[in-house]
C-alpha cells in the first residue's frame, strides 16, 4: 500500500488525476472502475480540464461504477448515473455505451446483480479502481459487517450512511434505504487501485483502515491485502497516522 499526502483537497484532485490520466495514456481501451460522493468530485474536473487542453482521450474507455441506489430511477439528480453524466461522462469524449452502474430501476435484486457481474466479467475486469472511503469505512456500499466474498449485493444502508447522504435529499424519508454495490470481492479484483480520503473528519476512520487489524468491522481495511493500492490522502484525513507510514 502507497500512502501519498496531499497538501489539501486541489492537491490531492490533481494528483489523483494524474494518475488516471496515466492509465488512460497508456492503455486507452482501459476499464476505469468510477466513485461518486463529494471526494472525487475535484478528480473529476481536473480530468475535464486535461481533456479540455487537449490531453486526454476518453473514446476508447470503459467505465463501471461501484455503486447506485435502489429504486432511483437515472434521471433523478441524486442517481448516481446522474452524478457521473454530470461530473464527468456528459463533458468528455467518452462513448456512454461504454459507461456502465448498476440498473437502479430493476427491483429484482438478484436480477440487477447477477446482470451487473456480468457486466463486469465482460468488459474483463476493471484496471484501475477508484474509490472514496465512508466514515465508517465503507467502500462502495460494503458497510461495517460485510462479506468479503461477495461480488455484486444489494445492501441495506446503515443509519450512519443514511445521515451523511441525507444532506442531498429534501428530506430524510427521500434518502434511498437499498443500494445495489460491487461487492470486497469484485473490488479486490480491481488490477490497481486509487483511494482518496480528505478532510479532518476521515482521520479516524483513514488510520483504522490502513494501519489497523484487516476485519470485516471496517470494510476498507481489506485493501492492506492487495498488492497494488494507492491511498492520496491530505494532511488533515492524514493527521492521525503519524509516525505510521
Ligand atoms: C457514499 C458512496 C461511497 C463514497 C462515500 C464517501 O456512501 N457510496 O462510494 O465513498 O459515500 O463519500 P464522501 O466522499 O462524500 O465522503
Amino acid at each position: 500500500m502507497k500512502i501519498i499526502k496531499a497538501k489539501d483537497y486541489n492537491d490531492l484532485s490533481r494528483k489523483a488525476a494524474n494518475i488516471i490520466s496515466a492509465q488512460i495514456i497508456m492503455k486507452p481501451h482501459c476499464v476505469l472502475g468510477l466513485a461518486t460522493g463529494s471526494t472525487p468530485i475535484g478528480t473529476y474536473q481536473q480530468l475535464v480540464e486535461r481533456y479540455n487542453g487537449g490531453d486526454l482521450d476518453f473514446s476508447e474507455v470503459t467505465t463501471v461504477n461501484l455503486d447506485e441506489y435502489k429504486g432511483l430511477p437515472r434521471e433523478n439528480d441524486q442517481s448516481y448515473y446522474y452524478f457521473m453524466n454530470e461530473h464527468l461522462f456528459s463533458k468528455v469524449n467518452i462513448d456512454k455505451n461504454r459507461t456502465f452502474l448498476p440498473d437502479g430501476t430493476e427491483e429484482d435484486s438478484a436480477k440487477a446483480c447477477r446482470d451487473y457481474n456480468a457486466v463486469i466479467h465482460s468488459v474483463g475486469g476493471v484496471d484501475l479502481q477508484l474509490l472514496g472511503l465512508g466514515h465508517n469505512g465503507h467502500i462502495g456500499f460494503n458497510e461495517p459487517g460485510t462479506v468479503f466474498e461477495k461480488e455484486t449485493h444489494c445492501v441495506s444502508l446503515t443509519e450512519r450512511t443514511i445521515q451523511a447522504n441525507r444532506r442531498f435529499f429534501a428530506s430524510e424519508e427521500e434518502v434511498p434505504r437499498q443500494a445495489y454495490t460491487m461487492g470486497i470481492k469484485t473490488i479486490m479484483s480491481a488490477h490497481r487501485i486509487l483511494v482518496v480520503v480528505s478532510g479532518e473528519d476521515k482521520a479516524e476512520i483513514v488510520r483504522e483502515a490502513f494501519f489497523g487489524p484487516v476485519t470485516p468491522a471496517v470494510p476498507a481495511s481489506i485493501l492492506q491485502m492487495h498488492n497494488e493500492v494507492i491511498v492520496i490522502a491530505d494532511e488533515a484525513a492524514l493527521s492521525k497516522c503519524e509516525g505510521l507510514y
